[in-house]
């Protein structure tokens, strides 16, 4: 591998406060060295010419479905990889919801083997129950020592209290946070979209706010019994106000909780599944415009702990059905940064180190991924270099994604990846 030296580049790293025009020598997989322009002298390394460009730590995402083993013909850990390096990604976390269910070590390897032909870096989340039937664990140690940096049951909660109490217990212990698909699949049964005047019009039944709120202040009620300092619960893709104020509350009690909130419930509200477009239709489902609002909000005030896109690939034939029945699930990958920057940024004016903050330190924190999410000296050389100002379209024809079920085709994006890096490598280069 040649060492690179990236030029000129306004280097914006929020864990070390750094925001200045510097230079960036990678070798051997790591940052080697930061400096102002023109001090580094590498003979032979690649030259990357970033004046203009921002150079920021790789994005981590900690939510995306890679449907590997069993359903390739959504995505692969090849494509779903593709995909995220050309999001700017170079680290992403990959639910156990495969065919079969991740719930073995020697699953969790399998993912991580060179053959899946990953282009960045995959960690597994593994199943918190045998087949996320949530009836007994699996065992945390043993997937851990596999590679596995959390344990769920996403795409389904994990109902059962007793059940659950062990899972934060034994997670504790593995130091391993327990991520909860908060809904409560008692009260949502037959529900294809948020509950509300335009489910009622659309003839739809719809999903409470309080079928999410209600099992993250269960899941809180466990994690405060837990006697364990390690105890930790991490809330996926939080969509409503009365959740996110729940885990405000615990967070001022001193529970170690953290949450994450996608693009899309921060960007959409229910409106955009009228004309019942399944390309708008996912678990949980976009909300009132009070609880995106009250999404923003809990960005802008730092109660959301992290950024994640939940890229959750699907066929077309799967999606060209009647609404009940297409599967939940839209693509991320590929805007999250566009989007973020268009909303937080532009529109909200979130200064940008703390947008790349919720997109790589923070989540890289949440899930304990050392050496990821900043560009130290010595840490992994994971870097994204992007244009913020460029305006570009996004096209789902142009997608590296597999699966093409976006509701953000032929939108306009702000701030453009031109290159990402992942471990010293050139994983994605705009044409
Ligand atoms: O929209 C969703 N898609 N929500 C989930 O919980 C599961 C996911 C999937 O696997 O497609
Ligand atoms: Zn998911």
């Amino acid at each position: 591998m040649t060492a690179i030296l990236i030029r000129g580049g306004r280097l914006l790293d929020p864990v070390n406060n750094v925001d200045a025009l510097k230079d960036v020598l990678l070798d051997g997989g790591r940052v080697a060295a930061i400096d102002a322009p023109g001090k580094i002298k590498s003979p032979g390394a690649e030259i990357i010419d970033a004046k203009g460009l921002v150079v920021a730590p790789g994005l981590v995402d900690i939510h995306v479905h890679l449907r590997e083993p069993g359903q390739g013909y959504k995505e692969t850990i090849a494509s779903g990889t593709a995909a995220a390096a050309a999001g700017g990604f170079t680290s992403v976390c990959c639910m156990p919801n495969t065919t079969p269910v991740n719930d073995s070590p020697e699953r969790t390897r399998w993912m991580l083997a060179p053959e899946r032909g990953a282009s960045i870096r995959v960690f597994p989340i593994a199943a918190a129950t045998r087949g996320s039937m949530g009836e007994s664990l699996t065992e945390y140690g043993s997937l851990k020592a596999a590679g596995a940096v959390g344990v769920t049951d996403d795409g389904k909660p994990i109902l059962g209290e007793a059940i659950m109490r062990e899972a934060l217990t034994a997670a504790a212990r593995a130091n391993l946070p327990v991520i909860q698909h908060a809904e409560d699949t008692r009260l949502t049964g037959g529900c294809s979209m948020n509950a509300g005047p335009l489910a009622f019009r659309m003839g739809l039944r719809g999903m409470t706010v309080e079928a999410e709120s209600g099992l993250v202040e269960r899941d809180l009620r466990l994690l405060a019994q837990v006697k364990d300092a390690r105890a930790h619960l991490h809330v996926a893709h939080l969509s409503t106000k009365a959740a996110l104020d729940a885990v405000r509350r615990a967070r001022r009690n001193g529970l170690r909780v953290t949450c994450e909130v996608a693009p899309h419930h921060f960007v959409l509200n229910e409106a955009a599944v009228e004309g019942y477009n399944t390309n708008a239709k996912m678990n949980p489902p976009l909300r009132a415009e009070l609880d995106r609002a009250a999404m923003i909000e809990g960005i802008l005030d730092g109660s959301v702990d992290a950024i994640a896109t939940d890229h959750a690939p699907h066929a077309a034939h799967e999606k060209e059905q009647e609404f009940e029945r297409a599967p939940n699930g839209i693509t991320g990958l590929e805007t999250a940064l566009g989007l973020t920057l268009s909303v937080l940024h532009v529109r909200h004016r979130m200064p940008l180190s703390r947008v790349l903050s919720l997109l790589s330190a923070q989540p890289a924190a949440v899930l304990g991924l050392k050496g990821r999410g900043n560009l130290a000296v010595g840490s992994f050389a994971d870097v994204v270099i992007f244009d913020p100002a460029k305006k570009w379209v996004f096209k789902k024809e142009n997608s590296r994604s597999k699966s093409k079920n976006t509701p953000f085709d032929g939108w306009e994006m702000q701030g453009e990846v031109a290159i990402t890096i992942s471990e010293g490598r050139v994983v994605y280069k705009k044409q």
